[in-house]
């Protein structure tokens, strides 16, 4: 899970991501993992507005520290799940050609987004309705996340 700063959405996404993983008895054969495209916070634990967002929604928020993705985070990975179209630009300068087919939006997992529409919009300095909103779009996308590795690995 990729985005700019890795306090906000990435990690959000992590968190929702692992339990759903978890849930769906893949986590023998599934690490989710997060990263900034940017270092701003590296070393920061994940911002307030997130935390308290996941802890309304039920989710776990414990234990995260900001990194900056490096190319070999990206070559180790099998799929770069972005938040938005500026993450997708950052994460395709870092990877070689080959690596380019495992980047996607994230929101391109959930079956009820609309293609002009694919973005996790960036809560950060926003309200607790803009985290609740992105927490809402990473829950739906990551429901679908979890169902298409389960029709891989099931
Ligand atoms: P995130 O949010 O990419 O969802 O973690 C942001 C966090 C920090 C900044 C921008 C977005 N920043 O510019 O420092």
């Amino acid at each position: 899970m990729i985005c700019l700063g890795n306090i906000c959405r990435s990690p959000m996404a992590a968190a929702v991501a692992t339990k759903m993983v978890a849930q769906g008895g893949l986590a023998d054969q599934v690490l989710v993992e997060s990263f900034g495209t940017a270092g701003y916070h590296a070393g920061e634990p994940m911002n307030p507005g997130a935390r308290a967002a996941l802890k309304r929604h039920g989710w776990p928020s414990d234990g995260h520290l900001a990194r900056r993705i490096t190319p070999a985070d990206a070559r180790a990975a099998d799929l770069l799940l972005v938040a938005d179209h500026s993450n997708l630009a950052d994460v395709r300068r870092l990877t070689g050609e080959r690596d380019r087919a495992k980047i996607r939006l994230l929101r391109s997992f959930d079956p009820r987004s609309l293609p002009a529409d694919l973005e996790v919009p960036d809560p950060w300095g926003g309200s607790p309705a803009d985290f609740d909103h992105a927490l809402d779009l990473i829950e739906a996308a990551c429901v679908g996340l979890v169902e298409h590795l389960a029709s891989e690995l099931l």
